[in-house]
């Protein structure tokens, strides 16, 4: 008898897949955006909370709602390291402890607590461990501390469930008909050249060669929802450069709730010196309200109100690869019907994707022991499979 169907899909507190994300540390906001002082509110799994910037600049993440009587935190204070709710004054500590209860004339300590969660700024994000019991040990990418611009786009977000972006990071079969548009923009020739794909588990994640003819691509998938890329970033992009310059791309792709996600990234671009400071500069002017910008695109290009190919040519080639990836992700429904689906060999490393998944959240519901995904070290330089890539074809 067939075993049932595991669900990945649904992410709030105690679902499965919930609870295995929440065994990890996961971005849950850009850094950047974060200033001292300040508070906001933010949904993460389909639960909400408060963030907020220490006056000292050390973030925190206590829970959503003040303990008094249930108003929004994050439309109070920030007081040094503290957070003060707007409604009453009740003052909470670093560690989500109610330090002051204006009026109550009680000289003793309270007991009143909110839940507070660990966070971490690191490469331009901030990490916070949601799950229970004491957090794993952080997990680093040293290939991104390297030496080179870090850059962070803005947060991505889209209306559609984040296993939808992870099921593209695996998907190399996509890019010759999905990024189309993009290619043509960029000079290239239009290959629809059906490329060979192939898929195996490493100790990281998921490692994936992609034959076109001439070259040999490789996608790189850390469990459980980040993906490594690395591209060029085209000549005319950091001046003076002689040739074309490398760019490391990681991507986390973390649920809002079940039909919504949002993407977070940290970009390694490979220029030092002079060089460096200009690209940095220019990277972040071009910040902004971009992202919402390309979203609207996306949403009229699925409204049938514009037609990619009708996109003005001033839209850089990476605006015109997140249209073109928002277009079909966010097109195959906020919750994709994946037992309608037609899986081919193409889609081998979206099956092996889902394998692995299922067999984590299997091994988490009876209690077996899941396999310790090592740090990914090195492998932006790792362009070799284990096993023999079958000459024959994708799988
Ligand atoms: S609701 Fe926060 S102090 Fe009353
Ligand atoms: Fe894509």
């Amino acid at each position: 008898m067939p075993s049932p169907a595991i669900d990945f899909v649904h992410t709030g507190p105690g679902t499965l897949a919930g609870r295995y994300l929440r065994m990890f540390w996961q971005p849950v906001y850009r850094s950047q955006d974060l200033l001292r002082g300040r508070a906001v509110p933010i949904r993460i799994m389909s639960e909400d909370f408060t963030l907020y910037r220490g006056e000292s600049g050390t973030p925190y993440l206590p829970a959503f709602r003040c303990a008094h009587r249930g108003t929004q935190l994050s439309t109070g204070w920030v007081e040094g390291d503290r957070i003060r709710c707007r409604y009453h004054g009740w003052q909470y500590d670093e560690s989500g402890h109610c330090v002051d209860q204006p009026g109550e004339n009680d000289s003793s300590p309270t007991k009143v607590a909110i839940k507070s969660y660990p966070v971490r700024d690191y490469l331009g994000l901030i990490f916070a461990y949601l799950g229970e019991g004491k957090p794993p040990p952080f997990r680093r990418f040293p290939d991104f501390e390297r030496p080179g611009v870090l850059i962070n786009g803005p947060a991505e977000s889209w209306p559609c469930n984040y296993f939808n972006r992870l099921d593209n990071a695996c998907d190399s079969a996509h890019v010759a008909y999905t990024h189309r548009a993009a290619a043509l923009r960029a000079g290239a020739r239009a290959s629809l050249a059906s490329p060979q794909i192939f898929s195996e588990e490493t100790e990281y994640g998921i490692r994936t060669a992609t034959r076109l003819p001439g070259e040999l691509r490789y996608l790189h998938f850390y469990m459980p929802d980040a993906n490594h890329i690395r591209a060029t970033l085209g000549r005319g992009n950091v001046e003076k450069a002689s040739a074309p310059v490398w760019s490391d791309r990681l991507f986390f792709r973390v649920p809002v709730d079940d039909s919504n996600c949002v993407s977070f990234g940290a970009i390694l671009v490979h220029v030092t010196g002079e060089a460096a400071r200009a690209y940095a500069e220019r990277a972040r002017s071009e910040d902004g309200e971009r992202s919402l910008f390309l979203n609207q695109l996306g949403e009229a290009i699925l409204k049938g109100q514009k037609r990619i190919e009708d996109l003005e040519s001033d839209a850089t080639i990476w605006d015109l690869f997140q249209v073109e990836d928002y277009v079909v992700q966010v097109g195959q429904s906020p919750v994709a019907e994946r037992s309608q689906e037609h899986l081919g060999r193409m889609d081998n490393g979206v099956i092996l994707l889902r394998r692995i998944w299922e067999r984590e959240l299997r091994n988490l519901a009876e209690g077996r022991p899941l396999k310790p995904w090592a740090t990914p070290e090195g492998v932006a330089d790792e362009t070799a499979m284990t096993q023999q890539i079958p000459s024959s074809a994708a799988l």
